[in-house]
């Protein structure tokens, strides 16, 4: 009953986190192609500029103006709720998701031995400290200098990507930088942004000129925030490919691509500009191509022969030891009500079906077990990749046959 609960608690706060998500990032973008499209205005003393849209039916006409109104309308809007529910869900939902079962989704033995206390602390710690490093930075010297600035930045999420992957588990550690980036996120709306734009309010209202320097400040956090919703968002669906967590140097996959979703956001943002450059946008996608690439599967050595390879019946012996109490119809594995993703392993025929992703998971990535929870040992794993092995080679020589 727990895990049934558990699982629509899940669904449920994850429903409610791409809600909030797509209305944050969306409103994001929206501000930010505005900004890159109004149209200039020399001649208009108030008006700095303005554009015309058609949407849903209707004509829009939108105005920016040069500063504050005289008077603050009735309704003003505001953009910060989609912010705190987004983080206050994707939190909710990385302590049941993660910290429930830390010891199955967080510790990974064969990364490290720890405690499920220990591993929650260090991903807990992980998101504090990354803002107090991100939030110093910027309120020191070096904040003043764009470019010193994002380097360091870049510096601090690689250490932390391979910190955290050599603490836990691939999945862990890849949610535990995307959870920090995302805290960073929130709390410069929360911090600077939101308080500037109060501080703008308050000016109108107290017939005063706002404080410059706390608008700046905001300007700055908002195209911080700006650069990281590509590499988050990615992060948030990075757990459905496991070649990508599972790989053996995952924390150098990440940094990569995160440059490159980070590039490409560069493109979006300088594309208007006249004289931007050209190279942005096809440094960015070479980037992702080269780890494409590096990341290929590798073909299986030539001296393995089909008749060394072991039947799929000694394959499903190893499935059912240490698969089949998690991914079978009625799951025995107390933390889960139905098999994972649907994944059933419970015969040969469903075993030769899913045999490429058997392999990948247990071979390429070892991501599964989860947690290498049933022990599964590296001559088992051996097995399953001879097994694959000479499935291929048949298949290959009675393609071969074939007129
Ligand atoms: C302790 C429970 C547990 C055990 C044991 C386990 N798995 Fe999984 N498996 C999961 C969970 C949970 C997921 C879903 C992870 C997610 O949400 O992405 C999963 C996902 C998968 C996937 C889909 C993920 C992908 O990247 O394609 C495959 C394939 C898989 N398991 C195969 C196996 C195999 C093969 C074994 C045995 C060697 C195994 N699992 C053992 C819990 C388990």
């Amino acid at each position: 009953m727990e895990a049934y609960l558990q699982e629509w608690l899940g669904l449920l706060l994850r429903w409610a986190h791409f809600i909030t998500g797509v209305a944050w990032i969306g409103a994001s973008f929206y501000f930010n192609w505005l900004e890159n499209h109004l149209e200039r205005q020399q001649a208009e003393a108030d008006i700095a500029g303005d554009l015309w849209a058609v949407h849903g039916g209707g004509f829009y006409y939108l105005q920016k103006l040069r500063a504050a109104p005289q008077q603050l309308p009735q309704h003003l809007h505001w953009f910060k709720w989609e912010a705190y529910f987004t983080w206050l869900s994707g939190f909710a939902l990385l302590c049941v998701v993660y910290y429930w079962n830390a010891g199955l989704f967080m510790v990974d033995s064969r990364v490290a031995d720890l405690s499920s206390l220990q591993a929650i602390t260090i991903g807990l710690a992980s998101l504090l400290l990354s803002w107090l490093f991100y939030d110093l930075l910027c309120r020191s010297a070096a904040g003043k200098r764009q470019a010193l600035t994002a380097l360091m930045i870049i510096a601090w999420f690689a250490l932390l990507s391979w910190l955290l992957s050599s603490l836990l588990s691939g999945r862990a550690a890849y949610i535990h930088v995307g959870a920090a980036i995302g805290t960073i996120m929130v709390a410069n709306v929360f911090f600077v942004i939101i308080p500037s734009q109060k501080e703008l309010v308050d000016a109108v209202r107290e017939q005063r000129v706002p404080d410059a320097r706390k608008g700046e400040n905001a300007l700055l956090r908002s195209r911080h925030n700006n650069y990281f919703t590509l590499p988050v968002l990615f992060i948030m669906i990075s757990n459905h490919y496991a070649g990508t967590f599972g790989h053996s140097l995952n924390w150098l996959v990440l940094l990569l691509l995160s440059l490159s979703g980070v590039g490409i956001r560069h493109w979006f943002n300088i594309r208007h500009l006249e004289g931007h450059s050209r190279l942005v946008l096809p440094f960015s996608l070479l980037l992702l191509l080269a780890v494409i690439i590096a990341l290929r599967p590798q073909a299986p050595a030539k001296s393995q022969t089909v008749s060394a390879s072991p039947a799929t019946a000694e394959a499903m012996k190893v499935v059912q030891q240490h698969c089949t109490i998690c991914h079978s119809a009625k799951p025995d594995h107390p933390g889960f009500a139905a098999a994972p993703l649907g994944i059933v392993l419970d015969d040969e025929s469903a075993l030769n079906v899913l045999a490429r992703r058997v392999h990948h998971v247990t071979v390429v990535t070892q991501s599964m077990p989860l947690a290498n929870a049933t022990g599964m040992s590296d001559e088992e794993r051996d097995l399953i990749d001879r097994w694959y092995a000479g499935r291929m080679l048949e298949q290959a020589k009675r393609s071969e046959q074939e007129p």
